[in-house]
């Protein structure tokens, strides 16, 4: 059981590709190694290719190209239903003519599986999502939250050790759908399950995720920690897609270690980390977050670059100061600011002079 190299490849895409016409790729080449009990999610706007993934690991679609393993085990020629893999889709797909209990019953019966064991199974899965007291109820008679859960514990009710969830949580509304957020984390770990999950929402990937998966294009873009994606992108797509984020472009003027300087197209320079660019004369796009921007000149380095910038909007945003300004040619540069006493609300028409640590200003592609 405990074989460490299983545990820790327990899901595997090697070199998987995908198309449906047989003409375009929509999945290129995918490489992604999971160890058992991560919860990983793929994250990426709609079209990228997510679901398609998902379909493949869970049997209802075939890789074009490439290997899926489970367990060690290569999973291409296993019927969905072989594979042990739960799931739960946006939609719920609960039948409706159906009680509760009876459509978390239900696959176990086909599975031929005995009535008292069905039924102890039923009830663990119902109290797992705190829904016991529900299980005479029909779906209609349950709130889109509630039907959520059951279509939760219907995915558990297996025991299976790996459930993918396709966004689940798309058509509840904002408060509901952070506290399932929450709920389905904890789940996850109380029950040590492998989890892959598929949102758009960078947010809920943030928040829910051991490693996020950024797909763009039939590709992962970046694999890492929330807190590692968005400290860290490896290229603009990413810097762009998670968080928001500040650009400038220019071109590397020099190189020098973990420093560079970047004439931006208006002539001002600029200090940046060099992520994605290697020599002078390369075309950057530097990106800067907005909460890693200062303005008093008291808390910047000694001997750093600043850039002018004009001050157009000032917006109160209660925890925060959200503030527009216009900084080499930009008018949607965005400074963040916490709502502390000593901090100033800078005022539309202000001249001031901004700046940063190198290492926050990435100097990605451009
Ligand atoms: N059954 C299908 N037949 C043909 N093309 C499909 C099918 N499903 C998805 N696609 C196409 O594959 C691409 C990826 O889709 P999908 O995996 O659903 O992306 P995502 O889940 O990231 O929104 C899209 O261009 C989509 O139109
Ligand atoms: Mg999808």
């Amino acid at each position: 059981m405990a074989d460490k190299n299983v545990d820790n490849a327990f899901v595997e895409f090697d070199r998987v590709q995908k198309s449906y016409d047989g003409e375009t790729l929509v999945v290129k080449d995918l490489n992604l190694t999971l160890p058992r009990g991560e919860f990983l999610t793929m994250l990426g706007p709609s079209g990228s290719g997510k679901t398609t993934c998902l379909m493949m690991l869970a049997g209802f679609e075939t890789a074009t190209y490439g290997d899926i393993r489970l367990g060690g085990v290569s999973i291409n020629n296993i019927p969905p239903h072989k594979r042990g893999i739960g799931m739960v889709f946006q939609n719920y797909a609960l039948f409706p003519h159906m009680t509760v209990a009876e459509n978390l019953s239900f696959p176990l019966e086909v599975r031929k599986m005995g009535k008292s064991e069905r039924e102890q199974k039923v009830k663990r899965a119902l109290d797992m999502v705190q829904m016991g007291a529900f299980g005479g109820r029909r779906p209609a008679q349950l709130s889109g939250g509630q039907q959520q859960r059951i279509a939760l514990a219907r995915a558990l009710v297996f025991e299976a050790e790996l459930v993918l969830m396709d966004e689940p949580l798309g058509a509840l509304d904002k408060q509901l759908r952070e506290h399932m957020q929450f709920e389905i984390k904890r789940i996850a770990d109380d029950l040590g399950i492998t989890v892959v999950y598929v949102t758009h929402d960078q947010t809920e990937a943030l928040t829910m995720s051991d490693r996020v998966a950024v797909f763009n294009d039939g590709r992962i873009q970046q694999l890492a920690p929330p807190d590692k994606l968005y400290e860290e992108p490896e290229n603009s797509f990413v810097a762009q897609f998670i968080g928001e984020n500040n650009t400038l472009e220019g071109v590397v003027q020099e190189i020098n270690g973990n420093r560079a300087t970047v004439q931006l197209d208006g002539g001002e320079v600029i200090d940046a980390k060099p992520v994605n660019v290697s020599k002078p004369g390369e075309r950057t796009r530097v990106s800067i977050r907005p909460e890693r921007v200062e303005y008093n000149k008291d808390r910047l380095q000694e001997g750093v670059h600043t850039l002018k910038a004009e001050v157009l909007e000032f917006i109160y945003m209660g925890d925060i100061f959200r503030t527009r300004l216009k900084v080499a040619g930009n008018d949607e540069f965005i400074i963040k600011t916490r709502n502390a006493p000593d901090q100033v609300r800078l005022q539309p028409g202000t001249q001031i002079e901004i700046g940063w640590l190198p290492e926050d200003c990435h100097a990605l592609d451009a």
